[in-house]
């Protein structure tokens, strides 16, 4: 099975999970940046000390296609290396994927991960 891990997470956990999952053998990773709000809707966490409210703050999407077996231990990672304890430290969710093709080969399914 092909899959789909996205994770958003903190701009300042990208290289300790970017390096993490280049580790781990992944064959690729797509990075966004984004913005977002989770439960607390963006209000309390004080993003640089502004008074203002703040309801989107500025966060990292990370995409990773996966093969067979592969999205536990990277999901496992990015929870790992993302993990700052505090809030707003993101989430993690994978897809399965029903195609997948490599472009300059033609490879399609697993083959093209
Ligand atoms: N339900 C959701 N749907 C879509 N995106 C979400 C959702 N929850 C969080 N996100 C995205 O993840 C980012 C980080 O979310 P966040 O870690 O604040 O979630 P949380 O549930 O509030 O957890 P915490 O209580 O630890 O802050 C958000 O800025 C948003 O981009
Ligand atoms: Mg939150």
């Amino acid at each position: 099975m092909i899959e789909l891990v996205t994770a958003v997470i903190k701009p300042h956990q990208l290289d300790a999970v970017k390096e993490a999952l280049l580790g781990a053998g992944v064959e690729g990773m797509t990075v966004t940046e984004v913005r977002g709000f989770g439960r607390q809707r963006g209000k309390t966490e004080n993003f640089r000390g502004s008074e203002y409210r703040i309801d989107l703050l500025p966060k990292v999407k990370i995409e990773v296609i996966v093969g067979d077996g592969a999205a536990d231990q990277v999901v496992a990672l990015i929870a790992e290396h993302a993990r700052t304890g505090k809030i707003g430290d993101g989430k993690v969710w994978r897809v399965p994927l029903t195609g997948l093709l490599r472009v300059r080969t033609g490879e399609t399914g697993p083959a093209a991960v």
